[in-house]
């Protein structure tokens, strides 16, 4: 387990950037260290501009009358928006917030981590207007069970999921819990998971095959051993009843308009209550990271001494 819970960012601020200029090249590269060795880094408030105009929109929709799906959720590269139903004028007010969200993250990421400028990709955007707690979901998309982030439809061949959340409850804390960082989970129970059985199998998409398959959207298409192992290793931690029970546990209580970065794949993480949260995925690839031997397909190869993704594709997945 870390130190302390966050690295809270004083030295950034909106709408300035860096508080010294000729430091944040150094401060940068340092951040992106933090953050890949499996640190949370912590705003008091959003380091972009998040307008109350904005949150109230948010905040202020009838979402049980929306007919909301999970979570509204925004695709930048296809300006697209799905979750919910509503009539015309809640699907353009909503679409416009979440582009302008989407926008201001887009901006702030490579200012602030500018290590990952030109190479990260943009994944999603999403808005979680749910409480948290006591939700009653199948336990493989329980996120009150620690986890890491695995995305059964968005192979990641090595590349690192890196994920913004702001808390916009205008009143009560996003509550999540981590424990041990991944290296040590993954000394720990990766074997048991079946790491050295996903690393033998010589399992791999003819390409014509793959790319017909990932058009038509099939799962498993384009998946590496690494994309397998960590479906894999995602639902094996869900599943351990004993390993949810003992495993030492950090509580974090996220305030009101609390921001917070972090690499989900390599930090263990549940969300035990909250309502209205803003998050947003980013996509860095192995060749960006300062730190590539904390990425977990390294993590993982080194333990079972075998490659995991042929290549790191920097397009999206
Ligand atoms: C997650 O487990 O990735 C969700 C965390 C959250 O919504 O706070
Ligand atoms: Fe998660």
């Amino acid at each position: 387990m870390t130190n302390s819970a966050w690295i809270t960012v004083s030295d950034f601020v909106r709408p300035a950037g860096w508080a010294d200029a000729a430091a944040g090249e150094v401060r940068s590269r340092f951040y992106c260290e933090q953050l890949e060795a499996g640190q949370i880094l912590f705003f008091p408030a959003p380091p972009f501009e998040l307008t109350e105009h904005d949150q109230r929109l948010l905040l202020g929709q009838r979402w049980s009358e929306l007919k909301l799906h999970k979570n509204v959720s925004y695709r930048p590269a296809r300006d697209q928006l799905r979750g919910f139903a509503g009539d015309a004028e809640s699907l353009a007010c909503i679409g416009r917030v979440m582009r302008g969200y989407a926008a201001q993250v887009a901006d702030f990421l490579p200012r602030f981590l500018r290590p990952y400028a030109g190479q990260w990709t943009p994944d999603t955007a999403s808005f979680r207007p749910l409480q948290e707690e006591g939700r009653s979901l199948p336990l493989h998309k329980r996120n009150d069970l620690l986890h890491v982030d695995a995305f059964p439809s968005r192979p990641m061949h090595g590349r690192r999921i890196l994920r913004v959340f702001t808390n916009l409850n205008p009143s009560k804390p996003r509550v999540w819990l981590t424990t041990h960082p991944f290296d040590e989970l993954a000394r720990r129970y990766a074997f048991d998971a079946g790491l050295r059985e996903v690393a033998a199998s010589t399992f791999a998409w003819p390409r014509r095959l793959e790319a017909v398959a990932r058009a038509l959207g099939i799962p498993g298409a384009g998946r590496s051993a690494y994309d397998r192992f960590m479906l894999r290793f995602h639902d094996y931690l869900k599943e351990h009843v004993e390993f949810q029970r003992e495993c030492p546990k950090r509580r974090l209580e996220f305030p009101p308009l609390g921001t917070w970065l972090v690499m989900t794949d390599g930090v263990p993480h549940a969300v035990l209550s909250g309502q209205y949260a803003l998050e947003y995925t980013a996509i860095v690839p192995i060749e960006a990271l300062v730190a590539p031997t904390h990425a977990p397909i390294r993590v993982l190869e080194a333990l079972c001494s075998r490659p995991l993704a042929a290549s790191v594709r920097s397009t999206e997945g």
